[in-house]
């Protein structure tokens, strides 16, 4: 899955003309990131039963709008982060200008590939993933989230605060992934799409917990990030608000929570082991 997965960004993101922009958009996409987001896709698409070639083209477009988040949430005026996925960050390898427009780049290039003949879905259902798709990545999603957690910055925010600000800064585009991934199939269910929708929501916040978690925890070679980096930037993270004990306890029981919502599903495998790959994961 993950060499389809690999093709098909290649692909996408060609740079025949050796142009710097489309160089910055490949050294930010095709440089060895876990790819959840598709494979959540394809998790979820086997539920509905999908076409590989139809979930594959979404998940491959939020991978798009995930990478281009990185590279903004890398930025001096956002995190200011050196390292990425074990490299350079954009900026560093580019320039800041160079970064913010292989970021927006990256983000009209996965609707572009939506609203293209390779998406091969019936028009209405095209459309509810797209809007689904951008409705997730803007203000009411990953970039409300951010601005929060930019705003949130050496403050004090309540657990609802902290709670909403990971659900859309993180959690939204996993939530897509999972959702959008579910529409491409072929076999859609009313009561499978909102007991998936209670799982997607759970997963998108345990993703965010486990990467509070792992800043804390886990060294920057096994990262691939900067270690501490939360710590030092003095970010609203759930580690700061509950210690790393309770934290981790309350990821535990979101998993816990989640993987029995998730066997009640039916092909469940894929989706059961993501989950727990998330929960367990070290970086
Ligand atoms: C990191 O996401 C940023 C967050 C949204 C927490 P990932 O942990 O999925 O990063 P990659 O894509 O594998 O590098
Ligand atoms: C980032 O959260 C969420 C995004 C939308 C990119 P973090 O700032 O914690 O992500 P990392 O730890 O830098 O990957
Ligand atoms: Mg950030
Ligand atoms: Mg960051
Ligand atoms: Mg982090």
């Amino acid at each position: 899955m993950l060499k389809l997965i690999e093709q098909m960004l290649d692909k996408v993101l060609v740079n025949n003309d050796n142009f710097l922009l489309h160089e910055a958009m490949r050294y930010s996409s095709l440089n060895g990131g876990k790819r959840i987001r598709p494979l959540l896709a394809i998790a979820s698409g086997e539920i509905a039963q999908a076409p590989l070639n139809t979930v594959l083209v979404v998940g491959v477009a939020i991978e798009l709008i995930h990478c281009y988040s990185l590279i903004h949430d890398d930025l001096p005026a956002m995190d200011n982060d050196d390292l990425r996925r074990g490299r350079a960050t954009c900026h560093k390898q580019y320039s800041e200008a160079v970064a913010i427009l292989a970021g927006d780049a990256l983000q009209t290039k996965a609707f572009e590939l939506l609203s293209s003949d390779k998406l091969e879905l019936d028009l209405a259902t095209k459309v509810k993933i797209i809007h689904y798709l951008a409705v997730s990545s803007g203000n009411q999603g990953m970039v409300g989230g951010q601005c929060i957690d930019i705003l949130s910055t050496g403050n004090f925010l309540t657990m609802a605060q902290l709670e909403q600000m990971h659900m859309l800064k993180t959690g939204a585009l996993i939530k897509a992934s999972i959702l959008c991934g579910y529409l491409t199939g072929t076999t859609y269910n009313a009561d499978i799409y909102n007991n998936l929708e209670l799982v997607a929501t759970n997963i998108g916040l345990l993703f965010q917990i486990t990467d509070d978690i792992l800043d804390a925890t886990a060294n920057t070679v096994t990262l691939g990030k900067t270690a501490n980096k939360d710590l030092i930037n003095d970010k609203a993270t759930y580690v700061k608000f509950l210690g790393l004990k309770q934290t981790q306890h309350l990821a535990t029981t979101i998993y816990a929570a989640t993987i029995e919502l998730i066997h009640q599903l039916p092909h469940h495998t894929s989706l059961a082991s993501l989950c727990e790959f998330i929960y367990t994961r070290d970086n």
